[in-house]
Parts: structure tokens; C-alpha cells; sequence
């Protein structure tokens, strides 16, 4: 797993010269852990929900940069299982932000292509925040140029949990014989079903844990821990660690030849 710090950015690369799909060598899926809102708020002296409103606007131009830098596939962390034992204020706010997030990027994320799906438990989610979830993934439904894939309410050890529950559900109808689980059958019940693994993990904030994210899906991931918090975080950082996953040598267990 590699740390980096700022510094060891230097010097950023443009996005357009750091672009790995040139050599085809960039991650196709990107996931990425936002943390360090509310240390960024904290840091200018207010409260954790400024923070939470800046790293949201950042989610913007990180989308808009994938199809130049050759992400087909970006996975973003917005809201955890655990995240509901934070204050009632900064959850209520948290909710209201994804509501309004939803209401106002709809519309553009629709006529950019992208295609947005959400994964997570829904739910313990309010229904008039699922039903713009619905109505978000079905107007994007068409879409192919980037799939955008928005983990709310989402713990990777969850997923697990309730995709168990319905493998068992099928086993107990008959209609899925035990030995007929295996790798291939579990991730078909999991909630990221129609996407490929990760190939890169990002997580901001100089935090090196995985706080329970994509957990089966990432077993071969690269990593990727920088220093940055999330509302700071640039295209120009993001297409440098694009390019730096093009020199890793994913082996996969294997022995090159
Ligand atoms: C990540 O930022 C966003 C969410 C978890 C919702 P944090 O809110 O965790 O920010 P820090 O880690 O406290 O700085
Ligand atoms: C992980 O960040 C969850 C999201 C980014 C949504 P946290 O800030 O909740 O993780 P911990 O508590 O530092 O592990
Ligand atoms: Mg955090």
C-alpha cells in the first residue's frame, strides 16, 4: 500500500499530459474513500457541514475529468454505516446535502452521460431521499461514458450481510443448490453486481484504513493514501495517481513469466 504525502506530488503533472488511457494503462474503476470534510472546516474555524458542502463540490470536477483520463468506473464514498453514530445535526445536514446534491446535478449529470447508480442500504434511508435515488438512477439508465456509483449508507461488511441473507433465501426456495456457491455466485448478490472490481482505491485525508469500503471487490485493489483533504483535492492530483497506478505490477498471486 503506498502513502503519499503532498510533497510527493510534486511536480503535478497537467491532467491532460498525466491522461493514462493513452498507453491503456490507468485504472478502468476508480474508487474513492472522501474523507477530511470536517477537518477542512474545522481548520477555517466552522462547523463539519461547510466541510461536507465543499467536498461536495468537488465530486464535480473529479466526474467531469474521468472520461479524459480514461475512468469509465468511479466509485465514491459519501456516506458510511457507521457515519449514523455522528451528531443528530451533522447527519440531518448530511441527508439534506445528498437531497439537494441530487436535485441539483441531476440534469447535468444526465446530459454528460454518466451514469449514476447507488449502492447501500436504503432502507434506513428517509423515502423521499430514495425516491430521488430511483429517479436519478432511472434517468441516467441510458448512460455509458462514465458509470458514477455513490456508496450511501453503505459498509462493505453489510453488503455482505444482506447478500448472504438473499443467497440463503434462494437456497432455502430452491432455487440455488449450496454447492453451487462459490466466488463467481456471492458477488452476483452483492450491490455493486453489474461492476467490475477496483483497481485503484483512493482515500484522502492521510487516513490508511479501509473503513469498511468495498471489502470483497477490493481484494486485488492498488492503493492509493494521500495526504489531501477531500475539499482540496484537484483533477491535477487525481490524474497524477492515475498515472502513477500505470507503473504498479499487479500480479495477482501469479509469478511473471
Ligand atoms: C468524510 O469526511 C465525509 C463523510 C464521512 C460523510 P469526514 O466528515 O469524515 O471528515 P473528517 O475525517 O472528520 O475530517
Ligand atoms: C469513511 O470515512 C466514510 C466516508 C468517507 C463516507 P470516516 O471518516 O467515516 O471513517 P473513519 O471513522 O475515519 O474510519
Ligand atoms: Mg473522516
Amino acid at each position: 500500500m503506498a502513502r503519499r504525502t503532498s510533497d510527493s506530488l510534486a511536480p503535478v503533472p497537467s491532467a491532460a499530459s498525466a491522461a493514462p488511457e493513452a498507453d491503456g494503462q490507468g485504472p478502468r474503476h476508480v474508487a474513492i474513500i472522501m474523507d477530511g470534510n470536517g477537518r477542512w472546516a474545522t481548520m477555517r474555524g466552522r462547523p463539519r457541514l461547510f466541510g461536507h458542502h465543499a467536498g461536495a463540490r468537488r465530486v464535480r470536477e473529479i466526474v467531469e475529468s474521468c472520461p479524459d483520463l480514461g475512468v469509465k468506473y468511479l466509485t465514491i464514498f459519501a456516506f458510511s454505516t457507521e457515519n449514523w453514530k455522528r451528531t443528530q445535526v451533522e447527519v440531518a445536514g448530511l441527508m439534506s446535502l445528498f437531497r439537494r446534491y441530487i436535485i441539483r446535478e441531476s440534469r447535468q449529470l444526465r446530459d454528460e452521460g454518466v451514469r449514476v447508480r447507488f449502492i447501500g442500504d436504503r432502507v434506513r434511508l428517509d423515502p423521499k431521499l430514495v425516491v430521488l435515488m430511483d429517479e436519478l438512477e432511472q434517468m441516467t439508465s441510458q448512460n455509458d461514458l462514465v458509470h458514477l456509483t455513490i456508496a450511501l449508507n453503505y459498509g462493505g461488511r453489510d453488503e455482505v450481510a444482506r447478500a448472504t441473507k438473499r443467497l440463503a433465501q434462494d437456497v432455502a426456495r430452491g432455487v440455488l443448490n449450496p454447492d453451487d456457491v462459490d466466488e463467481e455466485t456471492l458477488p452476483k448478490y452483492l450491490d455493486t453486481c453489474v461492476l467490475p472490481d477496483p483497481d485503484l482505491v483512493i482515500r484522502t485525508s492521510g487516513e490508511a484504513r479501509i473503513s469498511n469500503f468495498l471489502l470483497w471487490q477490493s481484494a486485488y485493489a492498488e492503493y492509493e493514501f494521500v495526504d489531501t483533504l477531500w475539499p482540496d483535492f484537484t483533477r491535477a492530483e487525481f490524474a497524477c495517481l492515475l498515472s502513477s497506478y500505470g507503473t504498479r505490477d499487479r500480479r495477482f498471486g501469479a509469478v511473471k513469466a
